[in-house]
């Protein structure tokens, strides 16, 4: 069976400029025709920068959790993942079954992949950033785990492919820098970061509240701040993948550690300063600032 398991890693290749795996691409018909409600509430990152925390935190704060039948699925059917494609999850026929209005929807598509439909019903989007350290190292043991990933291959090769963009859904640098620009174009994206989060997550909740229009009780946001907290989640199964097959988690688990810095745990002295000097070379001309620790 291992065998099977392993023959399944995909391939990448490039698709409109940006590398990817036939399970985001095979479905692409009917992801670029998506037809999108102006009441879509979208959740967008690039991978492994807090997709899942913030699926839930604006899932709670919508449904507390719940679907219409008052049941509790997993995250991944209550805030499904658009281009996502196989046997098992096909995320357009997701989020066309989902009861619940509005519809959470969850996507890595870099900006310019981006359903037309989605900028013309001007819809809500919010894109979670994170430091590209943590992410790299989050998204390494992802990819380890992972068994719908293409093989990481060697922590020192990783960071070469993490900074020519060899990684799916393409360059992390293209990634957060196309949603900055975007949002200051278009006023309906709530750009935030993954370590605003981590340092002061009532301050970010009220934020978030401001954006989605929302006022929740006093109560309801301490449930929604208690409900999405990383132990919390770590133990609640419909929080996570904890079911999904292509999943390995004795190899290491989708909810990892959740935390700011871990990359300290990766990087050797050397990688670190090299990664620096190619981080301050491509962000050069940008305004968008990561904090690599709080
Ligand atoms: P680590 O691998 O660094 O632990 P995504 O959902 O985009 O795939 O991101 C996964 C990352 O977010 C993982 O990071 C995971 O542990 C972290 N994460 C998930 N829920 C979290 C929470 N409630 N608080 C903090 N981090 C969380």
């Amino acid at each position: 069976p291992e065998q099977t398991k392993m023959a399944q890693r995909p391939k990448t290749f490039e698709f409109e400029g940006i590398t990817m795996s036939r399970y985001f691409t095979d479905n692409w018909d009917k992801v670029k025709n998506f037809k999108a409600r102006p009441d879509d509430v979208v959740v967008a990152t690039y991978p492994k920068a807090g997709t899942t925390w913030m699926s839930e935190i604006v899932d709670q704060l919508y449904f507390g959790g719940m679907q219409k039948d008052g049941s509790t699925p997993p995250v991944y059917e209550r805030v499904p993942f658009l281009e996502f494609y196989n046997e098992t999850f096909k995320g357009t026929d997701l989020i066309e079954s989902l009861q619940t209005s509005p519809r959470l929807i969850k996507t890595h598509l870099p900006v310019q992949l981006v359903p037309q439909s989605f900028w013309e019903q001007n819809c809500r989007i919010i894109y979670i950033a994170r430091n590209p350290k943590d992410t790299m190292v989050s998204f390494y043991h992802f990819d380890r785990m992972n068994l719908v990933q293409p093989e990481p291959g060697p922590w020192e090769e990783y960071i070469h492919k993490f900074n020519n963009g060899q990684l799916v859904f393409g360059s992390w640098y293209d990634h957060v820098q196309g949603w900055w620009d975007k949002s200051k174009s278009y006023s309906k994206i709530h750009y935030v970061f993954f370590e605003d989060m981590k340092e002061d997550p009532a301050r970010e909740l009220s934020r978030l509240c401001s954006f989605l229009a929302l006022s929740p009780s006093e109560t309801h946001k301490q449930s929604v701040l208690g409900k999405t907290r990383f132990d919390k989640m770590k133990k609640s199964t419909a929080a996570h993948f904890s079911q999904i097959p292509a999943f390995d988690e004795s190899v290491s688990p989708f909810m990892r550690k959740g935390m700011v810095g871990d990359w300290k745990n990766h990087f050797t002295v050397a990688q670190n300063e090299a990664f620096d000097e190619e981080y301050r070379r491509r962000m050069k001309n940008s305004d968008l600032r990561f904090r690599m620790e709080i």
